[in-house]
């Protein structure tokens, strides 16, 4: 069976979703996009159809899976209307833009009583992350005690406003941390250098262990992310993110990519096939609503924590018995 997806949102995102949807997914077809510039939706809608209101592309018939790749604030809403019509979302990273939001879509799902929701936290797929993953779960390195990431951009977004570097950026450390552990944060610390940026924000889990995290929105050199997982026998580490070394110009290295999208392209490729099959088998995988609404929550505590510089211990409730 082919899965007829729609895109909603066909900027740098929804663009590659449905490169990938086309050209990398098996068992899956772009049948419709939407995007509020027009000219933008025709531009990849190919043989699809191009909508601008995203109601009218998630209750078109055609349409059986919804990818949203729209600006944050329009997430929670679409999953809504989503969940409403039935069809499984693949909602781009973060859920909502508060944690009121998103708790608005968990609840909707649990009444539902069936897992529709998948959060585009595409790190879970990414082999390095998956790789550290099942080195902690082999007990090779002993218990993990420390986790250290470091979230840096060459610049941030021109759409980043606010809190942004910790509701739309640090979400991604917060999901990847509790995944990579199996542990839930409890409390936050934060810290800005001058200015602003960067961030050093420290969580301590329920099960003891500390995670730190840089967050740098200008750092101006390329995209890095990197994590280091230390436990009492030994550390994992991610190598650099490239497959070829250059000698050129008196050095010896690799490139650091532009921006997340060739970082992670094999992360959001495996996502989208995960995605596609968890549907046809009716078993979902990846960021759950919960966990979308876990990382959007904490980040929210977060960012109140920045304004008062106080230590924040984090509340976000019991998880609902759909997602154990
Ligand atoms: N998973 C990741 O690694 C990752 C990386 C980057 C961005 N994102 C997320 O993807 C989303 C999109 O980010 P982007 O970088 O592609 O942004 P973008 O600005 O390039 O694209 C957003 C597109 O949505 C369109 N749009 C705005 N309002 C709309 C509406 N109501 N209905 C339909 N279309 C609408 C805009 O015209 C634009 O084309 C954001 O939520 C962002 O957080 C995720």
């Amino acid at each position: 069976m082919t899965l007829s997806v729609g895109v909603i949102g066909t900027g740098v995102m929804g663009a590659e979703h449905v490169r990938i949807l086309r050209e990398e997914t098996a068992g899956a077809r772009v049948v419709a996009v939407c995007d509020a510039d027009a000219g933008r939706a025709r531009a990849v809608a190919g043989d699809g159809e191009a909508f601008t209101d995203p109601l009218a592309l998630i209750h078109d018939h055609k349409v059986q899976a919804v990818v949203i790749a729209s600006p944050d604030a329009t997430h929670a809403d679409l999953a809504l209307a989503c969940l409403a019509a039935g069809k499984p979302v693949l909602c781009e990273k973060p859920l909502a833009a508060t944690a009121d939001q998103a708790l608005r879509v968990v609840q909707a799902e649990v009444q539902l009583g069936k897992r529709l929701v998948q959060v585009g936290y595409m790190r879970r797929f990414d082999p390095a992350y998956v790789e550290m993953l099942h080195v902690r779960q082999s007990g090779a390195i002993g218990e993990a005690v420390l986790l250290h990431n470091t979230h840096r951009n060459a610049a941030a977004p021109d759409w980043f406003t606010g809190a942004m570097a910790v509701t739309n950026s640090f979400v991604h450390e917060i999901d990847i941390s509790r995944w990579l552990l199996d542990a839930e944060p409890v409390l936050a610390r934060i810290s800005a250098a001058p200015g602003g940026d960067p961030l050093m924000i420290t969580l301590e889990t329920d099960r003891g262990a500390v995670v730190s995290t840089e967050v740098y929105m200008n750092a101006r050199y390329g995209y890095h992310v990197h994590a280091q997982l230390v436990g009492r026998d030994g550390t994992v580490e991610m190598a650099a993110p490239t497959v070829t070394l250059t000698n050129h110009a008196s050095q010896h290295g690799h490139a650091w990519p532009e921006n997340w999208v060739p970082r992670f392209r094999d992360a959001y490729r495996i996502q989208m096939n995960a995605w596609v099959r968890s549907i046809a088998e009716e078993r979902p995988v990846g960021a759950s609503a919960w966990d979308g609404y876990v990382a959007t929550a904490i980040a929210e505590q977060v960012a109140t924590a920045l304004q008062t510089g106080n230590p924040v211990r984090l509340d976000f409730g019991q998880r609902p018995d759909l997602y154990l």
